[in-house]
């Protein structure tokens, strides 16, 4: 048999420990799949004293996770413990120097130096492996990267935060509040140790970033994306969703158009009857739009313990698997070197329909006015519904728009023009649909 495969890991939280758990629980599965043993070799955290529940066994502890990462005792360094720059940033960098294989969960570190850390991976021979980065246990990267040959992509989209699922899920199921279902994701190890992180898009951003570097064989630029959160999503919406045949997911989208390549983070309506909108709670879903394939649409657990160290312990035995010449190719795709730059859509140019919620005076004359609105900006209407709204029902009442196809820019001024009339007594809410199977 084969040497055993030395791995070390920096970052003993959730993932990290899940990570030695099954390498030690599942030892003897592993060792039949790679043809040779995985053995945990030297730890790095931050608190020593901390009891996770895992046996460390015989491995080295490491106070620097940098001197992990250079040490000659492991062939494998395993990153987890996050952020764009800092120690994971340093350790990362500094393994492939060294010349040693690479596996990470750390999509904000890909996102903002992947390309680079790559052309490093790539000049050394070595492997980066981040499967557990987008969509947690869903094998997406193997997908696009692998298994995709000779594809076009003209479209991936896909619910990529399980924090915001969950949210959002549980709200509509359960009529919760937004705080409540947060600290339940929290306490069940789903949220960013950041959760605005997850609640505004940053994390789905990070992780579309990826997706589309994929997808195009661009370079990433995850500082390109549009993105609004779902901090202001309210039971209204998600009523009105409802009522008009929608269910509203954070979904990220990278996108050919003619302007450009598109990609956005927001909110979105998408049909009641679609498969993506069946996908609740921290379950993650990604669908690919190729010319040979047609529509894919991947789904599993995006977030949690396991579910990622699912999809690191992947990226490891791979190594363990792999011989010189037997590799998965370059680390995005196309060598790191050839990824290009690329034309940016601008947002006001996207094209879709849209909902519109709008809180009036009841008085003679509002719905006029926002039909005139909708009338001079060229926005042909699908539906328009009115009801009395809230405990203010005497005074005010909910208008719902949908809109057949139009663009950004259009729906922005016709928005305007309707805040500027003065009929509102909210801030109109703008949700995008998106066109899904
Ligand atoms: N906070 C992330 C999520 C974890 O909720 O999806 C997985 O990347």
């Amino acid at each position: 048999m084969a040497e055993a495969l030395r791995v070390g890991i920096a970052g003993l939280g959730t993932v990290g420990a899940s990570v030695v758990r099954v390498i030690t629980e599942k030892a003897a599965e592993l060792t039949r799949q790679c043809g040779r043993e995985l053995v945990v070799t030297g730890v790095a955290a931050r608190d020593r004293s901390r009891d996770r529940g895992i046996d460390l066994g015989g491995a080295t502890w490491f106070d620097d996770p940098v001197g992990l990462a250079r040490s000659a005792d492991i062939d494998v360094f395993v990153e987890l413990i996050g952020g764009d720059e800092g120690p994971a940033f340093a350790c990362v960098k500094a393994a492939l120097e060294a010349g040693r294989h690479v596996v990470t969960a750390n999509k904000a570190l890909l996102a903002k130096h992947g390309v680079a850390l790559a052309e490093i991976a790539e000049k050394k021979g070595v492997l980066l492996n981040y499967e557990a980065a987008v969509a947690g246990g869903i094998p997406v990267i193997k997908t696009m990267r692998e298994a995709m040959a000779g594809n076009s992509v003209s479209r991936v989209f896909g619910i990529l935060n399980g924090t915001c699922n969950y949210i959002l899920t549980r709200m509509e199921a359960e009529g919760l509040t937004f705080e409540a279902c947060l600290k339940d994701a929290q306490r069940l190890g789903y949220a960013e140790a950041d959760p605005t992180f997850d609640i505004e898009g940053n994390d789905t951003a990070h992780k579309l970033s990826i997706l589309t570097s994929l997808a195009f064989g661009t370079k990433i630029a995850a500082d390109d994306i549009y993105m609004e959160g779902i901090s202001n999503i309210s039971q209204a919406d998600i009523r009105a969703a409802g009522e008009l045949g929608y269910r509203i997911k954070l979904l990220g989208v990278a996108q050919k158009t003619e302007s450009g390549i598109e990609q956005r983070v927001h909110p979105t309506m998408v049909p009641t009857a679609s498969v993506i909108a069946q996908v609740h709670g921290v379950t993650n879903a990604v669908a690919i739009e190729t010319d040979i394939l047609g529509e894919l649409l991947l789904s599993g657990p995006g977030a949690g313990g396991n579910a990622t160290a699912s999809a690191v312990v992947g990226d490891i035995a791979d190594i363990a698997k792999s011989r010189p010449g037997f590799q998965h190719g370059p680390v995005f795709g196309r060598p790191a070197k050839e990824l290009r730059p690329y034309k940016k859509a601008q947002m006001r140019s996207h094209e879709g329909g849209y909902f519109i919620r709008l809180t009036v005076h009841d008085r003679v004359g509002v719905f006029a006015a926002v039909a005139k609105r909708m009338a001079d900006n060229d926005i042909s209407l699908e539906s328009i519904v009115q009801h009395a709204a809230g405990p203010e029902a005497e005074v005010q009442k909910t208008v719902i728009l949908v809109t057949h196809e139009t663009t950004e820019a259009a729906v922005r001024k016709a928005v305007e023009g309707i805040t500027k009339d003065g009929h509102l007594t909210d801030k109109a809410q703008v949700i995008r649909i998106e066109r899904a199977g």
